[in-house]
């Protein structure tokens, strides 16, 4: 097992290298089997963090630099934490121009985080993306798998407020 499971860890990211350790030997000898071994490790911590593919790279034996390669070549894959929920707001064409760049920046503003980014207490991931489909009731907004339509800034924080409360409350969020 590589020795980089023996450092300072807690003993849950122990477990989790050591779970990861696992997967490499199942798949190590195989051909091609680096997306494999990326995807069964961001399963098992949640996404890649620059530490966890250097483990990868010194299993599998390749360069780093090739599991880097590979990791931001494909969109699945995260080095961030991600939060407990994704905020996925619309910036395609209709939402744009219907008021769309004012919610991302209330989103900034109120959570904290940058696109792309976490909120500090791990609660919510936000990004962007183009187009959900919602176009005549722009602008659309996800967070998880729920639509929420003719966002505006005031509108925004009821939406937040509720995954907040759902989880304060040990709830899960519908
Ligand atoms: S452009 Fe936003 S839902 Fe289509």
């Amino acid at each position: 097992m590589n020795e980089k499971v023996n450092t300072d860890l807690s003993a849950q990211e122990r477990e989790q290298y050591e779970a990861v350790a696992r997967v490499i030997e199942q798949y190590r000898q195989k051909p091609g089997s680096l997306i494999m071994v990326l995807h069964a490790a961001q399963e098992i911590f949640g996404y890649l963090p620059m530490e966890l593919q250097q483990f990868i790279a010194d299993g599998m034996d390749i360069p780093v630099s090739e599991v880097c390669g590979v990791v931001s070549f494909y969109s699945f894959f995260s080095t961030q934490k991600r939060g407990k929920h994704t905020i996925r707001m619309c910036q395609g064409t209709a939402c744009y121009v219907r008021g769309g760049k004012k919610v991302v920046e209330a989103i900034k503003k109120e959570l904290g985080v940058e696109v792309g980014g976490t909120t500090a207490d791990g609660q919510f991931t936000f990004e962007i993306v183009r187009c959900i489909g919602s176009c005549g009731l722009a602008p659309a907004m996800m967070v998880d798998d729920d639509v929420y339509k003719q966002v505006t800034p005031t509108k925004l924080r009821c939406i937040l407020a509720q995954y907040t409360e759902q989880d304060e409350q040990g709830g899960e969020t519908a």
